[in-house]
């Protein structure tokens, strides 16, 4: 300031409903050296909401005029401040010219349109619920891709269990295959398994006439006839990307085998060090024959130090030919369940509080032709029933997870199926099958596969299968969607076979709600427009600055639609091969719209869920999609920023959505992506975010608030329209000093709330 005398006007008024009398809240402040201490608004004001100025005149002598203030009790609050020069009127406020020549600081570093003219300021209106939030909102979603269940959360330890990650699949067309009819797998002659070895001289092939069963059609022949006390032989397994071993955890072996005639010896199965040099634990089993028969044993670690490079072995110092099928390892899994998952992964989505399971797909529900969709009847029964099939996204699946496992997996979540059921349309070449008596097959499968989850076991065909599985009780289901992100089908068969599913649905089942896979975040030409669904699902792959430019997509869309919301696929893709804090952001915003928008979103999971980091790229490599919410090796699994984030999101909140309003939220430009790379339009997109709720029993306001904009930003909370407030919240804050921090395998922690 220049020089001179000045009178300051400092205005005080008590605004906040959380101060209820004198004393609540006493702070002191100095204005250029002049004392004011223990002043209690309150008490100066007479009252809430009654305003008192205090007026100070000052001299300025050095260029600067300084005004502090100290709490005592709760923060200082000041409405504002006057700072008037003797020769001005009283209610100018004085800013010194800027030189002619430099731009004012305002102009120099504001985007002029966008300049924010105060403090942010989010109001909360307390009084105006504007909608229920859905109990479902949030929930996940899964597939077998990244090495989701094998070597992800299905808990087998062994790859290529049952030697067909080299099986040749047959070629169909939807015009010849014929619906439920199993069809073989072949291999080529002379063919060695993958990821497994032989070792101490052992040789070993892939036998097909030695099968277990039609669906395990191959069996791993086992030349061990070098085998002897000092140099057993045998074959190794490495696991996906290594076998863990922890401290005194007990292992479940189980195998198949039979010997050529003559062989008497035991065989000893081990899991060991991958350089040879370690044996960690060990067993011996006897009574092979010239029989299938299946063996089963305990591996039980000591005290040691937690470990991945490692191998399961199973030799013999016996000289002999063997055949093995479908060999088994399995850890300690989540609640104990055979056939079951990895505990450490399930406990971080346990943590998420999720209320229900989109599965078995995405693209892996459709495969790339009619042989390689999710065929569910495949998946049921004993493991070594079940022949796999190839994923679409490049590597074998058991079908270990069975769709008995995944609404088992539901039920020890307390989650509910979301089940996607095949609709006739396979990714690509595979092809269609319009509407019409050739898609009918396909309708019933649905039917049985919904009775399968949730018909009756006494008096259903698929409910009394499913009690012979070992789960007599139904699963209880509400909602299915028909197919998986259909607008990829160009011949525009979508609205007739949607319509076609619907009705045998809705026929037999008219409680379930049944999902479109064309959301309206695609072209109007293929939407549904026959039948209505109950809800659509719409996915979202975008980078940060996209999200918050749709953050507020959903508080335009029509509430008297009866067509609901199913956000069935969304991420924010940024940071590989979990999302790094931008993408946290960038969800963040997202889930504000989603939340805020909730009487119309009802259901909303991220995707993908999983993702295995042992090798990101290359051939064979354990990621195909980046950016995964959960990443993991075989020993380890951690939360991105973006789990952090979604984690807050699913476990915070209340069951009424408050109207809110907003001021002075600041924006920057950002221009977006035009199509073939090109520079698309520019455009302001906010920078921060919020939405309230309120848990209408315990009166507890969620307040979720997102900053993108890189600095701290100064926010001032109005809850209004609240009888009384209590004086004190609780801030669960994720934050990173970079946007491109992350958590990682080595850092699993680094940016956590
Ligand atoms: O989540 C990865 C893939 O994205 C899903 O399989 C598919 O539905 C979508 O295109």
């Amino acid at each position: 300031l220049p020089n001179g005398k000045y009178v300051v006007k400092l205005h005080f008024a008590e605004t906040f409903e959380g101060i209820t009398g004198p004393g609540e809240r006493v702070f002191s402040f100095n204005v250029q050296g002049k004392e004011f201490k223990d002043f209690d608004v309150w008490v100066k004001a007479g009252g809430f909401l009654k305003a008192y100025i205090e007026t100070v005149p000052v001299e300025v002598t050095d260029g600067k005029l300084k005004i502090t203030f100290t709490p005592k009790v709760e923060n200082p609050q000041i409405c504002a401040i006057e700072i008037i020069p003797p020769s001005a009127t009283e209610t100018s406020v004085v800013a010194p010219a800027p030189a002619a020549s430099t731009p004012s600081a305002s102009t120099a570093t504001t985007p002029a349109s966008s300049a924010p003219t105060g403090p942010i300021v989010l109001q909360v209106d307390a009084s105006k619920v504007t909608g229920k939030v859905s109990p479902m909102l949030y929930g996940l979603m899964t597939e077998e891709i990244n090495f989701a269940y094998e070597g992800g959360v299905y808990a087998e330890l062994i790859r290529n269990r049952s030697f067909k990650a080299d099986a040749v699949v047959p070629a169909v067309t939807p015009e010849t295959y014929e619906v439920g009819k199993y069809l073989p797998v072949t291999f080529k002659p002379d063919t060695q398994p993958r990821f497994w070895t032989a070792v101490g001289g052992a040789s070993m092939m892939l036998d097909t006439n030695t099968p277990l069963n039609e669906f395990l059609n191959v069996s791993l022949k086992l030349d061990a006839s070098s085998a002897s006390a000092a140099s057993p032989a045998g074959v190794a397994n490495e696991g996906f990307w290594g076998i863990p071993v922890k401290p005194k955890t007990t292992y479940t072996v189980s195998f198949f085998a039979k010997a050529a005639p003559g062989f008497g010896g035991p065989v000893t199965v081990s899991l060991e060090s991958a350089d040879g040099r370690t044996t960690f634990a060990s067993k011996a089993i006897s009574g092979l024959s010239s029989d299938w028969r299946k063996f089963e044993t305990k591996l039980t670690t000591k005290s040691l130090t937690a470990s991945k490079d490692n191998v399961f072995k199973l030799t013999t110092a016996t000289p002999g030919t063997l055949w093995l099928q479908n060999v088994s390892l399995f850890p300690p899994t989540y609640k104990n369940r055979k056939n079951g998952n990895r505990a450490d992964i399930m406990e971080l989505l346990a943590a998420m509080k999720p209320k229900f399971l989109r599965f078995p797909g995405g693209n892996y529900l459709e495969g790339n032709a009619f042989n390689q969709r999710f065929i569910w009847k495949e998946t049921l029964g004993p493991v070594e029933q079940r022949p796999g099939h190839p994923s679409c996204w490049g590597y074998w699946s058991t079908d270990g997870m069975g769709l008995l496992e995944f609404a088992e997996w539901c039920e020890d979540l307390d989650m509910e199926p979301i089940l996607g059921v095949f609709a006739g349309y396979c990714l690509g070449r595979g092809g269609v099958i319009p509407a019409g008596p050739a898609l009918e097959p396909y309708v019933q499968e649905a039917l049985e596969e919904i009775e399968y989850l949730i018909g009756d076991a006494k008096t259903t065909k698929w409910g009394a299968r499913r009690a012979k599985d070992g789960h007599p009780k139904p699963f209880k289901m509400q909602y299915v969607e028909v197919g998986n992100e259909d607008w990829f089908d160009r011949s525009g068969s979508y609205d007739g076979r949607f319509a076609q599913f619907y009705d045998g649905i809705k026929a037999k089942y008219p409680h379930l709600k049944v999902m479109s896979s064309w959301g309206y975040e695609q072209p109007e030409s293929g939407s549904v427009k026959s039948r209505v669904p109950d809800l659509v699902d719409e996915h979202f792959y975008r980078n940060m600055e996209e999200m918050m430019a749709q953050a507020f997509r959903y508080d335009t869309y029509s509430r008297t639609n009866p067509t609901k919301i199913f956000c069935g696929e969304w991420a924010t893709r940024v940071g590989s091969p979990t999302p790094n804090m931008s993408g946290a952001l960038g969800d963040g915003a997202w889930m504000t719209c989603m939340e805020r928008n909730s009487d119309i979103v009802l259901l909303s999971c991220y995707a993908p869920l999983f993702v295995n980091v042992s090798q990101l790229t290359g051939n064979g490599r354990s990621m195909q999609w980046s950016s995964d919410l959960i990443g993991y090796d075989a020993l380890t699994s951690y939360g991105s920023p973006a789990y952090h984030a979604q984690k807050m999101f699913s476990t915070m909140h209340g069951d009424e959505i408050l109207a809110t309003d907003s001021q002075n939220i600041p924006t920057r430009e950002w221009q977006r992506r035009g199509r073939g790379g090109a520079a698309g339009q520019s455009q302001q997109i906010r920078e921060v975010f919020f939405d309230a709720t309120r848990d209408a029993k315990s009166g507890v306001i969620y307040l979720k608030l997102v900053n993108t904009s890189g600095t701290s930003q100064r926010v001032n909370v109005q809850i209004n329209g609240a009888k009384s407030i209590t004086s004190k919240g609780e801030a669960v804050v994720l934050a990173a000093s970079k946007l491109d921090d992350t958590n990682s395998i080595t850092e699993p922690d680094k940016i956590v709330p």
